[in-house]
């Protein structure tokens, strides 16, 4: 693990780090999950977090046992639909939304001169960001457009600390999902995993919750 005192800059996964979202979107999914007649479960729950939009219909399809049940179109049709109760979940959010303590984490990073950018994999985070009120925190965002492959893949966390011109063991990757643990590990950043400390056993700094995320904590798991 790098030392604190190498670190210059965090890249952040959105949601369920920043905001309760991921809360959002399992409740999309799982109705999803129902229309298919897939079995729903927290393994599901949780091995859906960080998955691109397209990725999580296939393991909810599969879970199902029904993947070859629809046609690309349908798929799509499926995944739209998601999108759009998704959506009218996030229309509903404020600033109120942000999780516990992140606000003053972000206030405490900008005031020591960390730098900021955010690793998502949702084409949706923008305008959560704008919801929050936060975009200002986050200038450099990565398009999952441009990228080739998701999360647990290293690429979107690589592409977050180029985005800020810093090599990856000068960053801290923060995640609530075991892939984005996997995906921060593989970018050879140092991985804070927020949430079950089971499902992100592989994260080099662990919190219960958003809470606990200060400076000086980091620190004090990493020296
Ligand atoms: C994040 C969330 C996932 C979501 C993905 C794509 O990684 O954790 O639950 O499926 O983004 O989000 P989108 O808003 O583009 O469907
Ligand atoms: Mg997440």
């Amino acid at each position: 693990m790098a030392k604190f005192s190498d670190i210059k800059g965090f890249v952040f996964d959105l949601d369920g780090v920043i905001t309760d979202t991921s809360v959002f979107h399992s409740q999309a999914w799982h109705q999803v999950a129902d229309k298919v007649g897939a079995p729903w479960s927290k393994e599901l729950e949780d091995g859906l977090k960080g998955i691109s939009r397209m990725d999580s219909l296939e393991m909810i399809l599969k879970a199902g046992n029904v993947s070859d049940k629809y046609t690309d179109d349908e798929k799509v049709d499926l995944a739209t639909e998601k999108n759009t109760n998704y959506l009218k979940l996030v229309d509903q959010m404020t600033p109120d939304n942000i999780l516990p303590g992140i606000k003053e984490f972000l206030d405490d990073l900008k005031s020591n001169g960390y730098l900021i950018s955010l690793a998502s994999a949702s084409k949706n985070a923008p305008k959560v960001l704008s919801k929050l009120q936060l975009a200002d925190y986050f200038p450099e965002i990565v398009d999952p457009k441009s990228l080739s492959k998701g999360k647990p893949d290293p690429e979107i966390y690589l592409k977050g600390a180029e985005l800020i011109n810093l090599n990856p063991e000068q960053c801290i990757g923060v995640e609530d999902a075991a892939a984005g643990v996997e995906s921060i590990n593989a970018a050879n950043e140092t991985s804070i995993g927020i949430g079950d400390p089971q499902v992100l056993s592989a994260a080099d700094v662990k919190f219960n919750d958003t809470s606990e995320m200060t400076l000086a904590n980091i620190k004090n798991q990493m020296d």
